[in-house]
């Protein structure tokens, strides 16, 4: 906005602001520009992450240590959001799992994701997601993504999608003090987008240490993205969903159920009844 009070297109900044609640209360989440903007050239304006030593930096950005120990030169100064993020390459992944596995409690690993550069959707969340419930429960629930209210709130499940979790929880005596909630990406894609594979792949190192670190003794994988991540596989959720399978983490294995995403049952009420009996199974294999 121009400093006289008016924007570029005419609108006095009180007009500007009241044009944009209405977006906002019409439901409107994102606001796209005409021409695109490289806000990764624009690093003065974005803030500077918290200083980490040079070994994290090292393993953040998949290089090895420098071997010229400390007393060499410092780099040049480095744009706060670097311009090429090497998502396409599998060295990123590579650089997450490293920096997972040397996490030995949630606390940790939560830090580490804080200041895990590899991944560009940190750059447009508002806020990291990166769990919910109690780490103790028996039962771990994974979904797919935080959506725009999980985003601004900082914890998984709490829009309408989370609402409906409750009360499938409820049905069955569960609520959030009984499960640990978490999704296959901690952070937010803009506008909701679908997930890019490799997103994924950056982030999924993260989430197996998470499931390792938990230890829970049995899982639930909130619909298709999270079941095909953590089953590895292409099958479909109708295909997998009430199905008892396995999940590996690190060294270690879990019983893991898919079953239908809430967001879907939302857009599907129909589909409730199956949910309902993928709930019964879980029910019973709580109590079994
Ligand atoms: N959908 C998800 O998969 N996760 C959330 O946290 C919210 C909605």
């Amino acid at each position: 906005m121009a400093g006289s009070g008016n924007t570029e297109n005419g609108l006095s900044n009180a007009e500007a602001a009241a044009l944009i609640a209405f977006h906002v209360e019409a439901g409107v989440t994102d606001f796209l520009g005409d021409e695109p903007v490289n806000r990764y050239a624009l690093a003065d304006a974005t803030p500077q992450p918290a200083p980490r030593s040079a070994e994290t930096r090292d393993l953040q950005r998949g290089s090895r240590p420098d071997p010229r120990g400390a007393d060499a030169p410092a780099p040049a100064p480095r744009a706060a959001v670097p311009s090429s993020i090497p998502l396409e390459d599998a060295q990123a992944a590579e650089t997450a799992r490293a920096v997972a596995a040397r996490c030995t409690t949630l606390a940790e690993l939560k830090d580490a994701l804080g200041s895990f550069e590899a991944c560009p959707l940190r750059y447009t969340a508002k806020n990291l997601v990166f769990a919910d419930g109690n780490p103790q429960a028996r039962l771990m629930l994974i979904g797919e993504a935080p959506g725009r209210d999980e985003d601004l709130q900082g914890l998984p499940f709490v829009g309408r999608a989370g609402q409906l979790l409750d009360r499938m929880l409820a049905a069955i005596g569960l609520d959030r003090s009984s499960v640990y909630i978490i999704n296959t990406l901690p952070w937010r894609p803009p506008g909701n987008r679908t997930p890019t594979p490799a997103e994924h792949a950056v982030c999924m190192p993260f989430v197996e240490r998470h499931v390792e670190l938990v230890n829970p003794e049995m899982l639930v994988l909130l619909g298709g993205v999270s079941a095909k991540q953590m089953l590895r596989t292409d099958t479909g959720i109708m295909r997998l969903r009430g199905k008892w399978a396995t999940v590996r983490a690190g060294e270690k294995e879990f019983p893991a159920l898919p079953t239908l995403h809430p967001a879907y049952l939302l857009r599907q009420p129909a589909q409730k009844r199956l949910a309902w009996r993928d709930l019964l199974s879980l029910k019973a294999k709580l109590e079994g």
